[in-house]
């Protein structure tokens, strides 16, 4: 007997990207309930079909009050870094130096590391993530503490080892061969395991010799299925010090292509400052930029004007960038959005910022064929938040004249209260409640 349960409240499906030119608002679709069957969403409509369609289903009902959506995908998040999220005072490379990097160094300890990673994924499930991209450490075995859980849970997750070979402390760097080997093993290991993915993860240029690049970039030349993530203009002092490190180099981007480290599935977290030349290279490449909007505004980064790098036809994803950015939350996330967009002159809409948070990191990924979406065929990875969850939340709602006034306020103002359930692989997150 499969096991097949119906969703029933307001389920909300995209059926084109809120990008593509039309009305945002027009882009996605409401059903009544949503039928979920061996882990997939086997299909969304009227509460009686799907009754009649699966008379044996189990039925749950979240009432109007409820939006089911695609779980949240967080495409640039530091697990290791749960721990000193909110440290106070610091710009990006003060900050790796005083916090994150005495931080990273404690998860050589694997049982620190398997704790630190559990506590990360109850966060993250806590809080209506159902999918992340993660940098581990250096060390590979926080790697398999963060598959281990991940798999545990039955996510689908993808992350990589922290590859630095210089301008980082002792026990925290590698070497251009160590840093290809152990990524090599660590692919073997869990790259395509379950619903798992490796990827390539050189953190920054400012943190990898030449040497080390060029190692990796061999290393994901041989495996192109993976993905490839890093950072990429994130601060001024940073681009400044990336020109003295790499003084041939035409510019931060140029780094990455030369050391064979630029292609369609690459991921560059924030890329803020990026010059003409690097946005038309980002663009014909098909690589993706992730917008991580309260690490830009906590570290003093800038701003990333998502509106015009969507216009231009870059491919944008969206993230927390735990521990750098201030909040687990995607809907904290998305709000922050909201208001970067605000000071960039675009009023991003609601229907934009939830794609962003879902189909649109989903497509980052190179996953939005299967997350991301509550539509048929796709995995049922699902969040169901409730829209009145806190009394200034509730009142506001109460004043709603239609969907998306509705979720608005949850956006703005919501947090891990208004994550009602979660439901991972068609199955209902236990410790989620
Ligand atoms: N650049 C290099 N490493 C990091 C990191 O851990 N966090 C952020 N926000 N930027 C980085
Ligand atoms: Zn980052």
């Amino acid at each position: 007997m499969p096991t097949e349960t119906i969703l029933a409240g307001q389920v909300l499906s995209f059926t084109r990207s809120p990008w593509d030119g039309g009305a945002p608002e027009d882009a996605a679709a409401l059903h009544e309930a949503a039928l979920l069957r061996d882990g997939l969403i086997a299909a969304v409509g009227p509460l009686a079909t799907l009754r009649r369609e699966a008379p044996q289903a189990r039925l749950v009902r979240y009432g109007d009050g409820a939006l089911i959506t695609a779980g949240f995908i967080d495409a640039h998040v530091h697990y290791p870094q749960t721990a000193i999220i909110a440290s106070w005072g610091k710009r990006l490379i003060d900050w790796l130096n005083t916090y994150t990097f005495p931080e990273e160094m404690r998860l050589q300890d694997p049982a620190y590391a398997a704790r630190i990673a559990a506590r990360y994924f109850d966060l993250a499930l806590a809080h209506g993530t159902t999918s992340m991209c993660s940098y581990c450490t250096v060390h590979p075995a926080s790697v398999d503490a963060y598959f281990t859980e991940a798999r545990r849970r039955g996510l689908r997750a993808l992350g990589g080892k922290t590859c630095m070979d210089r301008n980082a402390p002792e026990g925290l760097t590698d070497t251009p061969q160590s840093a290809h080997d152990d990524s090599l093993a660590l692919l073997r290991r869990w790259h395509g395991e379950g619903r798992l993915g490796y990827v390539v993860t050189p953190r920054f240029a400012p943190t990898s010799t030449p040497e080390q690049l060029e190692s990796l970039g061999a290393l994901w030349a041989a495996h192109p299925d993976c993905l490839m993530q890093t950072h990429l203009s994130e601060q001024p002092d940073e681009i400044a010090w990336v020109r003295s490190l790499y003084p041939q180099a035409r510019d931060y981007l140029d780094v990455y292509e030369t050391h064979g480290l630029l292609g369609e599935r690459a991921l560059y977290g924030h890329a803020i400052h990026l010059e003409p030349r690097e946005r038309d290279r980002l663009r014909e490449t098909g690589a993706a930029l992730v917008h991580c909007p309260t690490s830009n505004t906590f570290i003093g980064s800038g701003l990333f004007d998502m509106a015009a790098r969507m216009t231009e036809g870059q491919r944008v994803g969206l993230a927390t960038d735990t521990g750098g950015g201030s909040s687990f939350s995607m809907l904290r996330t998305m709000a922050a959005a909201y208001e970067i967009g605000q000071l960039t002159g675009n009023a991003l809409h609601p229907a934009q910022l939830i794609w962003q948070a879902t189909a649109g990191s989903a497509a980052t990924l190179h996953l939005g064929d299967r997350i991301g979406n509550a539509a048929p065929g796709m995995e049922a990875d699902l969040v169901v938040l409730d829209l009145a969850s806190t009394p200034a939340i509730a009142q506001r709602h109460a004043q709603a004249g239609d969907i998306w006034e509705a979720l608005f306020p949850t956006i703005m103002m919501g947090d891990d209260r208004a994550v009602r359930d979660v439901w991972v692989g068609g199955e209902r997150y236990a410790g989620a409640a």
